[in-house]
Formats: structure tokens, sequence, C-alpha cells
């Protein structure tokens, strides 16, 4: 077959090539027949240029147009003309020229296609997954991945300018306990050894510090074996960094540096430097979240005091287990009863508090409540006291539990509620960092420990005099619109402490040296002071870009079940596979034994 090669994009057809000949590439979009002239739309990666087919002109390419279907692949030649005045069509970039075309190659017939390309948002996720490279040929998916690309590309160049080495680290990489669990992969040649793919180059760019290259970044496949939730994919990317003697001041400079250079190149926003630091302890005690939504007001008040004098027994003894009261304010918003029940349900059914209480106040004043029979007649003056701002209007919702437990319930109802009453300002980016982590969280399944960032992070001065509840960790977010950009920390750069850290986390002598013994080790042999930071790369791109799903921000995502629909990812493998591997399946057993 001829290829006819292109001369010039469908897109970028414009006066500099009118009356001249020109060859376009692309998609049939759409064919459409007027009176014996057919009208064909050609879109390539650039957009839609207009191609006539005169039967005046010339009858055999007419005879040949009328062959062509939707997404048919096709190559023309013609003369680009300028359209008569009312056959202009501003809408589109091209829509004052089209081309008359005097010859056409097909070089791909399509048949119907699974879903029509402009219907892309009324068909199903699974469907738009199956046949990705269909939907990749809609607009938004092709602007996204674009964007992507010129994201990618700015990062590269603004760390190159910076002085940094882009270092690529192994993917097939060591199991090591602390972190997400691992996916594995049997090694054949060394029967019943497994690597672990990377859960992210953690260790690796903390021994390239060890090495001397001082500012290191990468554009990095990670792969976490974890619950996916609507933010997360079981590969994703990172935007890593670390850097050698530096403070946690440094990393944060840099990485505004390059986020106020991507706010400018896609949202046209100049961000206001430095970013907000904010601690841990201040968010969670005004949002009841690590990661808060500060693009509405609502916040969470602490009214223990208010609550515990009325004196309600289920109040009174869970204070006195040290635990609070927390309350979100509505303002003027009247639930009707079936919302306040709904909302009720929400707290209690979908995030495990035991109760939700109400107040409200009706228009002559009395007060209607899920515990109305107990509260004083001068409860709203004693209220406003507690809570200033308060007025009859509002409605308050209030939790008493464990002082974590009910901040955090708070904090997710207070989302709900953003999102359900269209409190939250879409138009802006709210974009901070928050500081002074706690180093440790008890888990309360293994009832032990664990490093709340990674186990490689340093703990703040003066930690061994504390209580492991009370240590801080030199580690930070960076958080914007309620989602987790990144997140990083000063290292750990001496063995005594990072065997201290192991100790803590339950990782005993023999296991960390099984597991991290060449990092052990490396920190004895001259390893500086040093710390970094990752972000993660589709949520950036699912941020800048405005879609609302990480799988669109990503060209070849998995579903929430982690498959890939199109090529049906994870499959079976032939017992010959496994048998080479040294690997056998214990499905059989197990169905077996059903
Ligand atoms: P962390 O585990 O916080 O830190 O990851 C950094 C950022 O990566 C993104 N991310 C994800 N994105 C999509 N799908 C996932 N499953 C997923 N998991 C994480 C998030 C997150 O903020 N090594 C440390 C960084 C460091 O200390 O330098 C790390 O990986 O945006």
């Amino acid at each position: 077959m001829q290829l006819l090669k292109r001369t010039v994009y469908c897109g970028q057809v414009n006066n500099l090539q009118l009356n001249t000949e020109v060859i376009v590439n692309g998609w049939v979009a759409k064919r459409r027949d007027h009176g014996g002239v057919i009208f064909v739309d050609l879109r390539d990666r650039t957009g839609i240029v207009q191609l006539v087919f005169d039967p005046q002109a010339d009858a055999g390419i007419v005879q040949a147009a009328h062959a062509l279907r939707s997404e048919f692949v096709i190559a023309a030649k013609g003369v680009v003309v300028a359209r008569a005045p009312e056959a202009v069509n501003d809408k589109v970039a091209t829509g004052h020229w089209e081309i008359k075309v005097s010859e056409l190659v097909i070089f791909n017939k399509a048949n119907p296609l699974p879903f029509q390309l402009d219907e892309q948002d009324k068909v199903s996720e699974e469907l738009r997954l199956k046949y990705r490279y269909l939907d990749m040929r809609h607009k938004k998916m092709h602007d996204i991945l674009k964007m992507r690309h010129e994201m990618l590309f700015a990062m590269r160049e603004y760390f190159y300018k910076q002085g940094f080495y882009e270092v690529e680290t192994p993917i097939l990489s060591k199991s090591t306990p602390g972190g997400a669990r691992n996916f594995l992969v049997p090694c054949r040649t060394q029967p019943g050894t497994f690597y672990g793919l990377v859960e992210s180059p953690q260790i690796y760019k903390q021994l390239l510090m060890a090495g001397g290259l001082e500012k290191y970044f990468q554009i990095a496949r990670c792969f976490r074996d974890e619950a996916l939730r609507a933010s997360r994919q079981p590969e994703f990317t990172q935007l890593d960094i670390e850097m050698s003697f530096i403070d946690e001041q440094d990393i944060q400079t840099v990485c505004e540096g390059l986020f106020s250079i991507l706010w400018k190149k896609f949202l046209n926003i100049d961000l206001p430097l430095p970013l907000p630091r904010y601690t841990y302890d201040d968010v969670f005690a005004r949002y009841g979240s690590d990661k808060p939504d500060m693009r509405f007001d609502v916040q969470v008040n602490d009214a223990t005091p208010l609550f515990s004098s009325l004196g309600l027994n289920f109040i009174t003894s869970v204070v006195a287990g040290g635990g609070k009261v927390g309350c979100l304010i509505v303002k003027d918003h009247r639930f009707s009863r079936t919302d306040l029940d709904r909302w009720t349900d929400h707290v209690t059914k979908e995030l495990g508090a035991k109760g939700l209480l109400w107040f409200r106040w009706k228009e002559d004043g009395a007060l209607e409540s899920t515990i109305a029979k107990h509260v004083p007649a001068d409860f709203l003056q004693k209220a406003q006291t507690a809570i200033p701002g308060l007025t009859a209007q509002d409605t308050i919702f209030a939790i008493a539990g464990d002082y974590d437990d009910a901040w955090t319930v708070l904090g997710q109802l207070r989302l709900s509620l953003g999102k359900d009453l269209n409190l939250i300002d879409h138009s802006t980016y709210k974009l901070f960092w928050v500081t002074d982590f706690p180093m440790f969280e008890w888990n309360k399944e293994t009832k032990s420990w664990q490093a709340r960032h990674h186990q490689f992070t340093s703990p703040q001065e003066g930690w061994e005099q504390q209580e492991i509840k009370d240590v801080k960790a030199r580690a930070y977010d960076l958080v914007c619109n309620g989602e987790e950009l990144g997140g990083g920390s000063i290292r750990i750069h001496s063995s005594d402490v990072q065997n201290k850290i192991f100790d803590i986390i339950g990782i005993d002598r023999s296991k960390a040296e099984e597991k991290f013994g060449f990092l052990l080790e490396s920190q004895n042999l001259g390893y500086p002071p040093e710390g970094g930071v990752a972000f993660g790369v589709d949520r950036l791109v699912m941020l800048l870009s405005g879609t609302d799903a990480i799988r669109d921000a990503i060209a070849f995502p998995k579903t929430q079940s982690g498959s890939c629909l199109m090529m049906q990812a994870p499959s079976t493998v032939e017992d010959a596979q496994l048998r080479e591997l040294s690997i056998k399946s214990t499905i059989v057993e197990k169905k077996a034994q059903h």
C-alpha cells in the first residue's frame, strides 16, 4: 500500500497552506453526504480538518469516499481552500478552511466501535478500560496524557537546572518488612527465592546519598499490593527526591520552586510562596485529618467542657476515660428529620462511631436534639460561650469518644457534609505543608508500634526522653484540596538510632541484620545527614487536569480490584511455567478442601 505521508497535521491547517497541496493522515471522525458532495471530518492528535470530496471535480474519488466510515484510517491529498463565509465554523480551529481531496488512501477499515467516542462519558468505565486505545482517541483523555507528558518534562527540566542527577533504581528488589505489602516475583535461577517489587526507591535513594550523589531525583515506578482506594493504584509513579547536607526547609523550598512552575504552567496561578506550614497536631485538632480539605470553613470544635456539664453518664464516662467531645457547626442550614437520620446512619454505619448527637433550634427557639430531654433551657447561651459565632440558625453535630477516633470520624463527617451541601469552593487550590507528625502509631490489630511515615525517618531531637506516643518525626506531607500529594522526611543517618527505631517497631536485631544489614553497614561507612520527599505523579496529574479519577490520569490503569481489563491481567499461567519457577499452587488443594 502506498504511504501518503502527512505534510501537515489536521488541527494545524491554516492560511499558510491556502491554495497549496497538502497531505493529511488520520481517523474519520464524521462523514456527511450533502447532495452528492461528501464532507469528512478528519482527526489526528492535533484536532480536526474538513475534507471535501466533490463529484464535479472527480467522480471517482467521491465513489471511494462513499466507502468511508467512522474511524477508518486514511490519507488524503488535496488543496487547502477557504470556505465560503456561510460555511465557516468558528468553533473549530481549522473552521475557515477545507481540503478539496484529489487522492484518497484507506490504510485500514474499522468495524462499528463498541462505543461512540463522543459518548465516552455515558458508557461504563469497564468498557472504556477494556478498549482503552479507543478511549484515548477522545480529546479529554488525549489532553490529560499530553498534560502528563508536559508535566514530566517540566519536572525533569527543573531538577536538571537545580543540579540534581536523575538516577534509575531497580524495580526488582528485596521484600522488606515495615511498609506496604510487596508484590513478589519468583526468581527462576534461585529456586525458592523471590524479588519484591519496590514500593518506592526509598532505600536506594538513601544509598545514593551514601554514594555521594548529594542531589537525586527520579520519575519512579512503584508497586504496592494494598487495598485500593479512590486515589490509589497498585502500580503508580512518584517524583522521588533526595538531598544531602540539608534540613526540612531546604527540601521544602526546592519543591515549592517546582510547584510554583507547575501551578503557573497548568493553572495560570501565581502560587504565593512560601507555602503555609501547619503542624500535624494543629490540623488534626481543627479538621480531624492529616490532609484536610481547607477549601471550606467548617472546623472541629473541642466542646468537652460544654457537653460534660450536661452530666450525661455516657459523656462523663468517656471524659473520665481520657476521651473528648468534638463538634461541627453547620451554619444556616435547616436539615430535615430524614436528613438528620441519614447523617446519623452515615456516622454509625459507615464511619463506625457509636452515635451522633445533633442539636438545632426551632423558629420559636425550642431546642430539638437527640438528647433534648437532658439539655437545660439555657443550652444555647452556654453553647454560644463555648463556640463563638454559634447562632440559633445553626446545627451542631457532636461525637464523644477517644480523641483520635472521635476526631477522625468528625473529619470524615466534615468532608461528607462539605460535599453534600456544596460547601467546597472548586475554583481554588489549598496547598500547604503538614509538619511535625507523630513518629509512631499504635497498630490496634498487631498491638504494636509502627513507624507512621517509614522506619528510616528521623525522630525529632530529645525523643529518647519522651514517651513513644509523644515522639515527633522530622516528617512532612504536602497536601492539596484534601489529598496527600507527597510526603518525606529527614532520615536517620546513624545505625545506632536506626537500630533503636527497629527495636521499638518490633524488628529485632537478627531480622534487621537480615533485611537491612546493608543499610546499617552503610551508616557506619561515612553516611551524610540527608532527607527527601516523594510526590504522587498520578495524583498531581489528577489535580492539575481537574479529573476526579486517578485512572483518568494513567494511560493503562488497573481497576479497583487490580485488574487490567484490556489485557485481562492478572491471569493464570501454565503449570509448566510454575514448575520452571519451582512454584506449587495451593489453589487446587484449597478447592479440594471446600
Ligand atoms: P509515601 O508512601 O507517602 O512516601 O508516598 C509518596 C506519595 O506517593 C503517592 N502514593 C500513591 N499514589 C497512587 N497510588 C498509590 N498506591 C500510592 N501510594 C502513595 C502519594 C504519596 O504522598 N519513600 C517515601 C517518600 C520519602 O520519604 O521520601 C514514600 O514513598 O501521593
